[in-house]
């Protein structure tokens, strides 16, 4: 991945990170509660190799995780995150101000728990029966049921990867509004009860323009649309996520 380093240049990168969390920073993310998660099923859009999937089932809860990354073979995502993870986390040192990590102790910690995830993701994805909780899928078209999971959840790609004209970090990115309102209603389409989307602001802190589009879009109006404070620690001025619920449940 080439990383553009000249001083001064807005954090951007040439293409989405093949960098997955960990279920912590998934509960972190979109304050999940897990003991009354317990018996439900959550669809992870866009989870590339994160081991919320691998890790929720021991908790008994049900991850669909979908990609389009799974369309390769595992060597092949495994070598993309072993690159692209040091190289996301030596961009970031370079925009410290953006950060909430301050010094290359906390980098170190927060690459390690990136690793701890990649291992168990691919430890799960090697598993026999894999192929259900591991689906190749990409927005703005998913291949599944309507209603098919309680939640749905996406987390580090929708507003965050639009174009770094439009407030993102993606250098010439196809992920215009059109594509974010497509990709919202899919996931509306799918979940039963409601859709979680984290972050909602870009590398300048501030809430993403398309957020502004999605509160004015007709379409949207069926919805409940709630902005709720979240745990996570990561990029500075992330600190909501976007909860959208279907009515009347
Ligand atoms: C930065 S990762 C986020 C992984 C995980 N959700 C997390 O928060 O740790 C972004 C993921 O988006 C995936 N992606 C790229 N284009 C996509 C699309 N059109 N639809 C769904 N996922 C896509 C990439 O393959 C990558 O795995």
């Amino acid at each position: 991945m080439m990383m553009l380093d000249r001083v001064n240049d807005p954090f951007q990168i040439d293409r989405v990170a093949c960098f997955g969390r960990t279920m912590s920073e998934y509960v972190e993310m979109f304050n999940l509660d897990l003991e009354a998660l317990k018996g439900t099923s959550i669809l992870d859009c866009a989870s590339g190799p994160a081991s919320f999937a691998a890790e929720a089932q021991k908790k008994d809860i049900k991850v669909v995780a979908c990609d389009p990354i799974y369309s390769k073979e595992i060597d092949d995502i495994m070598e993309r995150a072993q690159h692209d993870i040091p190289a996301c986390i030596r961009e970031t040192q370079r925009h410290r101000d953006l950060f909430v990590r301050e010094n290359n102790e906390e980098d170190v910690n927060f690459l390690n728990e990136k690793l701890r995830a990649l291992r168990l993701f691919v430890t799960d994805y090697k598993k026999m029966d894999a192929c259900r909780r591991y689906v190749p899928a990409a927005f703005p078209h998913l291949p599944f049921f309507d209603d098919g999971f309680d939640m749905v959840v996406c987390g580090n790609l929708l507003f965050l990867y639009s174009d770094v004209e439009s407030g993102g970090i993606l250098e010439n990115s196809h992920f215009d509004y059109l594509f974010h309102h497509r990709a919202i209603h899919e996931m509306l389409r799918i979940a039963r009860k409601e859709v979680r989307i984290y972050p909602v602001v870009g590398p300048n802190k501030e809430r993403h323009p398309f957020i502004e589009e999605l509160l004015e879009d007709k379409s949207f109006f069926p919805y409940d649309m709630q902005f709720e404070s979240v745990a996570m620690k990561d990029i500075k001025g992330a600190t909501q996520m976007l909860r959208i619920f279907k009515r009347g449940i």
